[in-house]
């Protein structure tokens, strides 16, 4: 087979550059190693930027998120019994969009069906190969055989734990990493949602977090230990702890139900440095991992294939500067957004070492955010997102 651009994973990330690719009539090929269902049963982002609601319209995939998405104009943060909303149409002017990661990818499935452009589910032992070279190409084998899919480039969406970062030579990259000591138990089910806004809790007993589908359907998070095991955790232990963890007024209206999905993730922070190798380019979780507390990692997904969508545009008519500067351009706008995922982490959990001193320290920043209008500005620019420039 023979490509223009062949994307490896079928991510939001690699269909989103499908479709963005498709707009501008440059044939891409995408290659997953799982099925379309498996893709569809994971559970995770929830917040849409305005960057990437954008970027969704430009590839003509947004009429269900129009229809079903939930405009929020701001979130509430609760220390303790103490609340803050942050405001973020007034101090913005922007909004963020509640819509779930597992919608945004079949809306991309659907499109790129209608299409017709190829993706190859369940294909095994990808590999890139000459990406430094000439003749760029991708091998993997499905059901047996053989195949090989030669391109102009190689485009590695295939996640933090993907093939493409791993075949780069390690001495040709950069890795900084940050790993926390908890992680996120989440829960989803079809119970209306505590609040029509999300609220991001710090307690005694650990961060919180209550956030929705839609109006019928929460989504909530809780910290947890990195050796809890999902199976420990009973729905009803889950409901328990929640209802210890949210404000008084929100737990007295939490409606409880049976789990449709639970899982744990860690938390980390991680960038790769820079996010091209000759003609393989990496984008989203592949180059970068953000802890989910800024709601920021299917966003900054959606921006780099914004901007290797233009790059390659570019270069089908003759200029190679946006290919040149994507892995600068990108990580501007990646440190951004890990700086401010730390510090909402920071401030939002208890970690083991927290302590007394920590914990003032957080009450302090806490307080400090309560009484300036500034850094609520700050906060709010920062959760909203950059425009793509
Ligand atoms: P992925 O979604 O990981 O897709 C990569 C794809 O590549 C996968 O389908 C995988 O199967 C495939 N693949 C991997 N290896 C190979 C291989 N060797 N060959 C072929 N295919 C391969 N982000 C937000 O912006 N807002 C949020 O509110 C938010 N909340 C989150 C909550 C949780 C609990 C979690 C875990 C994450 C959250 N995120 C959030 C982050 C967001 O989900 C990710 O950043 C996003 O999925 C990244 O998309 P991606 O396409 O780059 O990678
Ligand atoms: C969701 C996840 C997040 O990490 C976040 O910051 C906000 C919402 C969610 O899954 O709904």
């Amino acid at each position: 087979m023979r490509t223009q651009v062949a994307i490896v994973g079928a991510g939001p990330a690699g269909l989103l550059l499908g479709a963005l690719l498709h707009r501008a009539g440059i044939d891409n090929v995408v290659l997953e190693q799982r099925s379309a269902e498996y893709v569809l049963g994971r559970i995770r982002a929830g917040v849409l930027e305005q960057v990437a609601v954008d970027l969704l319209r430009d590839a003509g995939v947004a009429a269900r998120m129009d229809a079903l998405g939930l405009p929020h104009e701001g979130f509430e943060m609760a220390f303790g019994e103490r609340r803050l909303r942050i405001d973020l149409h007034a101090l913005t002017g922007k909004r963020v969009v509640v819509y779930g990661q597992t919608e945004v990818t079949r809306d991309l499935m659907d499109h790129r069906r209608q299409s017709g452009r190829v993706t190859v589910y369940e294909a095994e032992d990808v590999q890139p190969h000459d990406f430094d070279g000439e003749r760029p190409h991708l091998s993997y084998r499905q059901g047996g055989v053989g195949h090989r899919v030669e391109a102009d480039f190689i485009i590695g969406c295939d996640g933090f734990h993907g093939v493409c970062r791993a075949s780069v030579p390690p001495g040709a990259l950069q890795i900084f990493e940050k790993v926390y000591p908890f992680g996120w138990l989440g829960l989803l089910a079809d119970t209306p949602p505590v609040s029509p806004e999300l609220i991001y809790g710090h307690t005694e007993r650990g961060f919180t977090l209550a956030s929705m589908r839609s109006h019928e359907r929460s989504r909530y998070y809780l910290q947890c230990s990195l050796d809890d095991k999902v199976e420990q955790w009973s729905d009803a232990a889950f409901w328990d702890e929640l209802r210890r963890r949210l404000p008084a007024d929100a737990a007295e209206r939490l409606v409880t139900g049976p789990s449709i999905e639970k899982s744990i993730a860690p938390l980390r922070s991680f960038v790769v440095e820079p996010m091209r190798f000759g003609r393989l380019f990496l984008a989203g979780d592949a180059a970068h991992i953000v802890p989910p507390t800024g709601a920021k990692g299917l966003n900054l997904a959606a921006s780099d294939v914004g901007l290797l969508a233009r790059a390659l545009a570019d270069f089908y008519v003759g200029s190679t500067a946006g290919i040149d500067h994507y892995s600068q351009r990108a990580l501007a706008r990646i440190w951004k957004a890990e700086r401010f995922s730390w510090w909402f982490t920071s401030l939002m959990h208890r970690f083991p070492d927290t302590g007394g001193f920590g914990l003032r320290m957080q009450q302090a920043e806490f307080d400090y955010l309560c009484g300036s209008a500034a850094a609520q500005t700050a906060l709010a620019e920062n959760y909203v997102g950059l425009p793509m420039g």
